[in-house]
């Protein structure tokens, strides 16, 4: 019986092969002075063009949205020149690619911001555990600047900006990152939003910035080329939502008439997100699921089975596996990522990981 993940899919914005996305990964191979994507990210995605739908790595509307050393931007002419040949490597291997537009808000530092700005955030709140990745190795987090209204309404801007430099630089589509504990679910979360004006003070304020973001993001490059991405419950990057089923069925109550790609819904934490959101969301769905271990072919099928989602994200698995679809067709065995070679550095790690029918995959299928 074929995969469920490799049927094709036919949605109301998306016409893919399979229904096997990339899921984003931050890889830190960029110019870390341009915010240019490193000369082989061309390569690195194009060789991942098999997948139904690429999302790339999270990339920074504004750099005070920069999250750590080597994180690609999307803001000046050099870096939409530098995303252009990666989206013409993958259209011309076959594939879709959509940009993820990446703010992180408080997780970051002074050293990953130029002039050694402070992170900005919803509300002055500051990460107690967890150190951030500098290029002067793991910091303790300073406390984060409040953004005045201001400064909320421009980065929303930042964000419309970025999705027409996207659309510029030859994406398919966008995916806004709302999801684990960056900028947009700071301004969802409890804990994370205490402001007062139109951005807080009530389930609906908190959820404002985001709806915001969303619609300007979909009034510039028109809603069916944009992806929404959430991660209700997930306690990453000290996060504590109270009441996630009121949040994300409001949110999701709120974004779905604007008809956009897709919901993109990472399961963790308590919740049972992808379940109660399903019924909610008429358009296309993604699921995802963040464990300890990479997300196995089984628990995509399982999802896709049960009606839960449209289409499955996988994440370290395409890392080292750039034929994953073909992998998943054969039952040919998986190739394991090195996390020393996750981030930052060159092509080891990053573009040599062999697809099945290149020598070094020909040796391991010989084997097997
Ligand atoms: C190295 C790495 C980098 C990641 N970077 C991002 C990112 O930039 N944006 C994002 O939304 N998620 C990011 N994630 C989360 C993945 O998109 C995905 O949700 C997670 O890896 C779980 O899927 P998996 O079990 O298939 O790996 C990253 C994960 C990894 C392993």
């Amino acid at each position: 019986m074929t995969s469920p993940l490799l049927l094709p899919y036919d949605g109301p914005h998306l016409t893919l092969p399979n229904r096997i996305a990339m899921a984003p990964m931050t890889r830190g191979r960029a110019d870390d002075v341009t915010g240019v994507p490193h000369p082989l990210t061309a390569e690195y995605y194009a060789q991942r063009a098999a997948a139904g739908l690429i999302v790339t790595e999270g990339i920074w509307p504004t750099v005070l949205g920069k999250g750590g050393p080597g994180i690609p931007g999307l803001v000046t002419d050099a870096q939409v020149d530098g995303w252009h040949a990666v989206t013409e490597g993958v259209h011309a291997a076959g594939g879709t690619i959509f940009a993820q537009l990446w703010h992180v808000g408080r997780m970051t530092h002074p050293l990953n911001l130029p002039d050694g700005a402070a992170p900005v955030a919803p509300s002055p709140v500051r990460i107690e555990g967890e150190p951030i990745y500098t290029n002067q190795g793991n910091l303790a987090h300073v406390t984060p600047r409040a953004m005045t209204t201001a400064e909320a309404e421009a980065t929303i801007a930042d964000f419309a900006a970025e999705a027409r430099n996207a659309v510029r630089a030859g994406f398919d589509g966008v995916e806004v990152h709302g999801a684990n504990g960056y900028l947009i679910q700071q301004f969802l979360a409890e804990n994370t939003n205490r402001r007062t004006d139109r951005f807080g003070g009530s389930r609906a304020g908190r959820l404002r910035f985001a709806l915001d973001v969303v619609e300007a993001v979909a009034a510039e490059i028109g809603p069916g080329r944009v992806g929404l991405r959430i991660s209700p419950h997930n306690p990453e990057n000290e996060i504590a939502e109270e009441d996630p089923q009121g949040t994300y069925r409001a949110l999701v109550d709120a974004v779905d008439p604007l008809g956009l790609a897709y919901l993109h819904v990472i399961e963790r934490g308590a919740y049972g997100a992808l379940a109660d959101l399903r019924p909610r969301w008429s358009g296309t769905l993604i699921g995802n699921f963040n464990g300890t271990e990479p997300t196995s072919q089984r628990a995509g099928e399982q999802v896709l089975a049960a009606g839960l989602a449209d289409l499955f994200s996988y994440g370290r698995l395409f890392i080292s596996n750039p034929d994953l679809p073909a992998r998943f067709a054969t039952g040919a065995p998986l190739n394991a990522h090195v996390p020393g070679l996750v981030y930052g550095g060159d092509a080891e790690g990053y573009t040599d990981y062999p697809a099945l029918g290149d020598r070094v995959g020909s040796a391991v299928r010989s084997l097997s």
